[in-house]
C-alpha cells in the first residue's frame, strides 16, 4: 500500500512487514528520505529528517547550504552542487558543465506497476502491487526525473527505477544513471557480497563496512563471474535468523556497481545502477533514458528471509513463461560427454541409453555448425554441419523425438569466430576501436549488437535453426566479457552507450524468441555462470550456475546462487568422474543429491559410465518426480555452511502448507569421533508431528517427532563414514497425535 499524508508531506510506501517514507521539504522541495526498516503504524516519522538541527536546515540558508547539501538524506541524490557524496545521478550539458540537484513536481499512485520499455523487470497485477510515479526537476539542466517505486502485497521485497527527460531545448549527455539509493544512519553495518571467478561463482563474502566508499562492480558487459549485481548491509548480529538486513539486487545483467558510502557524519549511502565506465548517453531534447530496476529489501529477521523475501518475488513477479510453475525435463547435455567430437550416431547412442534411465531431453551443445571442429573458430555460422549430423537437424530431432526423448541446442549467438565466414564477410560486425587490433578471448570476437542489422541477421539465423525441427530448448551462452568497446556505426558522442545498446539488443533478442516460441524453454548461460542474473531470469526461467559441476565445489556455489535465487532457476547436472574442472572424484549418489537442488540433469557420456552408476539413474530420476515440486515451490533455509564450519553443508525446503519438507546434509570430510551434528531445522509448523525419513539410508529407523522439538532441540545426524557422502531427509506431517 502507498499513501501520500498531504499535511506532513509525507509518502508512506508499506509492504507486509516493513514501512518506506520519502519527505519532501521546504518551498525548494527537497526530496528527502525519512525511513526504511519495520512497519510503522503512521507516517509523521518526518523530525528523522533533523531540519531544524544545523548542517541539516534546508534551502534559505544560503550561508551553509554546501554543508545542508552534504549531508541532508536525498532520496535520490545528484552530484556536483555540494553534495560531495558519490551521488547517482551525472550530466553533462551542451555547453559542457556538470551539476544536477533534484526537487518535487508532482506524483501519481497507480495500482499495478508499469512496465520499463525494453527492459526486464518485475510484474504484477493491479490486485498484487502499488506503484509511486514521483516526478522531480532540476530546472537549471532542463531535467525531469521519475522516480518509480512499487510495493507488492506478497513479499517484503520493492522495486525502484529512474527513468530522465530531457525536457530543455538543448542535449545533453548522462555520464551517470544509478537506479537507487538509500541515506541513513550508519549501524555498525557488515557488508555482504558475492565473489569469484569461472567455475567458482557467487562465494559470499562478509566483511565489516568501514569509512569511505566500499563497492562490488563488473565493467565486463556482463553482469560477471566475479562480482554480482547483489550487496546487503547487514546488523553486527545479523544471522541467518535474525538481524537486520538491508539488500539491492539489480535487474540488469551488464555493467553494474553497488556500493557503500560510510561518511564523516557517520551516515551510510548505499547505492545500485549502470557502471559509470564507459557509459556515456546522449538525450536529445525531449528524449529519455530508462534505467534498469533495483530489487530492495529490509527485514529484521536475518538472511533466510531476505532470502525467501527474493524467491517470492522472483517466482510470482519476475520469472515468465510456460515453465515458470512446472517441473523441467530431465536432460542430458552431451558437452562433457563428447564436446566436439561427435556425431548423429554418437548422439542417438547416448539418447537411447537415457531415454531407457528415465532422462527426457537431449541437449546437443557446442560444436554442431559450420566448421566448429574446437572452439577457435565458426562462431556465427549457424548452419548445420551435415558432416557430423549425416542426414541433418531435423532427422536428429526426429529420431531423438521417436525415443519419446524433447530436444535442445546450443548457440552462442552474441559472439563471432575470427574465422568464420560471418566474419570474413563483415569484418566490421564485430566491436572494435578503430585502428587497433581487438583482443580476442576464447579466440572469439563480440559482435557490435548496438547495430540493428546486426542484431536483426542474428536473431534469423537462430530463429531458422529453431524453425526446421522440433527444437523445445535452448542453451544461450555467451563465452567471453566485452572489451575494445567501439562501434563504427555511432558518432563519436554516443560511443559510450555500446555497453548498453549491447544489454538492451540482448534482451530484444530473447524477447524476440521467447515470443515466436512461446514453448521454448531458455536457458541462459555465460561460460557458466557468469550472467545469472534477475535481468536473465525475466526471459529464462532457468540458468547454468557453473561450469563446475562437481558435488564439493557446487556446494558454495549454489549456496551463495539460492541466498537469492529460487532453486528452480539453478541449472545444475550430474557430471562426469573425475571432474573435469577439478579432477575431485565423488560418488554418483552425491553427485545426484547435490543436482536435485537445481534443475537437475547429466552432462556425461551415459553410455560409458561405470555400470553401478547407471543403475542409480531411474533411482535418481524417481527421487526428482518425487522431489521436485518441493523443491521448486518450497521456501529454503540454510541450516548449516560447509563454507563457514569446513566440515558439512546442510539446507532445507518446506512446503508452503509446512505439511513436507525435504532436508539435504553432505558430509563434506569424514572426521573420527566427530558428534555433533544436531541440526536445528527451521520453517516447520510447531504443532504438528512429522515423520522423518532417511531416503538414502535404509539402516536408519523412520521416527516421528515435533516441529517444535525438531526446530529447538534439533534433529541429529547419526555419524557415517566416507567423505562426501549425503543424506536425503523427507518429513511428512503425520496424523499422529502430541
Ligand atoms: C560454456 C558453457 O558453460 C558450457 O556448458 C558449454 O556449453 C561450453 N560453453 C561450450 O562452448
Amino acid at each position: 500500500m502507498i499513501t501520500y499524508h498531504e499535511q506532513e508531506r509525507i509518502f508512506k510506501l508499506d509492504t507486509p512487514n516493513t514501512s518506506y517514507l520519502i519527505g519532501i521539504v521546504d518551498e525548494e522541495n527537497f526530496i528527502g528520505h525519512i525511513y526504511y526498516g519495520k512497519r510503522l503504524k503512521d507516517a509523521d516519522a518526518s523530525y528523522l529528517l533533523r531540519t531544524e538541527e544545523p548542517p541539516f536546515v534546508p534551502g534559505k540558508n544560503n550561508r551553509e547550504r554546501c554543508s545542508f547539501y552534504d549531508c541532508f538524506p536525498f532520496e535520490y541524490p545528484a552530484g556536483g552542487i555540494g553534495d560531495c557524496r558519490e551521488g547517482c545521478l551525472g550530466i553533462r550539458t551542451a555547453g559542457g558543465h556538470t551539476g544536477a540537484m533534484l526537487s518535487y513536481v508532482s506524483h501519481e499512485i497507480l495500482e499495478g506497476k508499469p512496465e520499463l520499455t525494453g527492459l526486464p523487470a518485475t510484474f504484477g497485477t493491479k490486485k498484487e502491487c502499488t506503484t509511486l510515479k514521483l516526478l522531480c526537476e532540476d530546472k537549471y539542466a532542463g531535467m525531469q526525473v521519475e522516480l518509480l517505486y512499487t510495493v507488492f502485497q506478497d513479499t517484503d521485497a520493492m522495486t525502484r527505477s529512474v527513468k530522465v527527460t530531457n525536457v530543455g531545448r538543448e542535449h545533453f549527455y548522462l555520464t551517470k544513471v544509478f537506479s537507487a539509493s538509500l541515506d541513513m544512519d550508519n549501524r555498525d553495518f557488515d557488508m555482504i557480497s558475492l565473489h569469484g571467478s569461472w567455475a567458482r561463482e557467487r562465494h559470499i563474502q562478509r566483511k565489516t563496512l568501514g569509512y569511505g566508499i566500499q563497492n562490488v562492480s563488473s565493467v565486463r558487459g556482463e553482469s560477471s563471474h566475479q562480482d554480482h549485481p547483489f550487496l546487503a548491509l547487514v546488523g553486527k548480529n545479523t544471522t541467518q535468523d535474525s538481524g537486520e538486513v538491508y539488500a539491492m539486487n539489480f535487474v540488469y545483467s551488464g555493467n553494474f556497481r553497488a556500493q557503500a558510502e560510510v561518511t564523516q557524519f557517520d551516515y551510510v549511502r548505499m547505492s545500485m545502477g549502470i557502471h559509470p565506465e564507459n557509459f556515456c548517453w546522449k538525450l536529445e531534447a525531449g528524449e529519455s533514458f530508462q534505467a534498469p530496476e533495483v530489487v530492495m529489501l529490509y527485514t529484521d529477521k536475518g538472511l533466510d528471509a531476505m532470502t525467501n523475501a527474493f524467491h517470492t518475488l522472483y517466482r510470482k513477479h519476475l520469472i515468465r513463461g510456460e515453465y515458470r510453475n512446472k517441473k523441467r525435463p530431465i536432460l542430458i547435455n552431451n558437452w562433457e560427454a563428447t564436446y566436439f567430437d561427435f556425431d548423429t550416431e554418437k548422439l542417438l547412442s547416448i539418447a537411447k541409453e537415457a531415454s531407457k534411465l528415465g532422462i527426457e531431453m537431449l541437449v546437443m551443445d557446442d560444436g554442431w555448425f559450420g566448421k566448429r571442429n574446437n572452439d577457435d573458430c565458426a562462431l556465427g555460422d549457424w548452419q548445420v554441419n551435415e558432416e557430423k549430423l549425416k542426414g541433418g537437424l531435423k532427422y536428429l530431432v526426429d529420431e531423438v523425438n521417436r525415443l519419446g526423448m524433447k530436444f535442445g541446442i546450443w548457440f552462442e549467438p552474441e559472439m563471432i569466430s575470427p574465422d568464420s565466414n560471418l566474419y570474413r564477410e563483415h569484418p566490421d560486425w564485430a566491436l572494435a576501436i578503430p585502428g587497433r587490433p581487438a583482443a580476442q578471448a576464447r579466440q572469439q570476437f563480440v559482435l557490435d549488437l548496438s547495430r540493428k542489422e546486426v542484431v536483426d541477421h542474428v536473431y534469423e539465423m537462430v530463429a531458422s535453426v529453431l524453425r526446421s525441427a522440433n527444437i523445445e530448448y535452448v542453451k544461450w551462452d555467451m563465452n567471453r566479457p566485452l572489451a575494445d568497446i567501439g562501434s563504427i556505426a555511432l558518432p563519436a558522442d554516443r560511443q559510450g552507450e555500446i555497453c548498453h545498446r549491447y544489454m538492451l539488443a540482448v534482451y530484444e533478442m530473447q524477447s524476440r524468441l521467447v515470443k515466436e516460441f512461446p514453448h521454448l524453454l531458455l536457458e541462459n548461460c555465460s561460460g557458466g555462470g557468469a550472467r545469472f542474473d534477475p535481468g536473465m531470469l525475466y526471459y529464462s526461467p532457468q540458468i547454468w550456475c557453473s561450469d563446475d559441476a562437481d558435488a564439493i565445489e557446487r556446494l558454495e556455489i549454489q549456496e551463495g546462487t539460492a541466498l537469492l535465487y529460487p532453486l528452480s532457476t539453478m541449472g545444475a547436472h550430474v557430471s562426469d568422474c573425475p571432474n573435469h574442472v577439478v579432477g575431485r572424484v565423488t560418488p554418483f549418489e552425491t553427485r545426484g543429491i547435490v543436482a536435485l537442488a537445481g534443475t537437475f540433469g547429466y552432462e556425461l557420456d551415459v553410455t560409458r559410465i561405470p555400470e553401478e552408476d547407471r543403475n542409480m539413474i531411474p533411482e535418481q530420476v524417481a527421487l526428482y518426480h518425487q522431489y521436485n515440486d518441493l523443491i521448486r515451490e518450497g521456501d529454503y533455509y540454510r541450516i548449516a555452511s560447509y563454507s563457514q564450519n569446513h566440515k558439512f553443508d546442510c539446507w532445507q525446503v518446506v512446503s508452503e502448507n509446512k505439511e513436507e519438507s525435504l532436508v539435504t546434509f553432505v558430509q563434506v570430510l569424514c572426521r573420527a569421533n566427530f558428534k555433533s551434528r544436531r541440526l536445528l531445522l527451521k520453517g516447520l509448523a510447531e504443532d504438528k508431528r512429522y515423520e522423518v525419513r532417511f531416503v538414502n539410508d535404509k539402516e536408519i529407523q523412520t521416527k516421528v517427532y515435533s516441529g517444535d522439538t525438531l526446530m529447538k532441540a534439533g534433529l541429529l545426524i547419526p555419524s557415517f563414514q566416507g567423505d562426501f557422502q549425503a543424506r536425503l531427509i523427507h518429513l511428512v506431517k503425520c496424523e499422529e497425535k502430541f
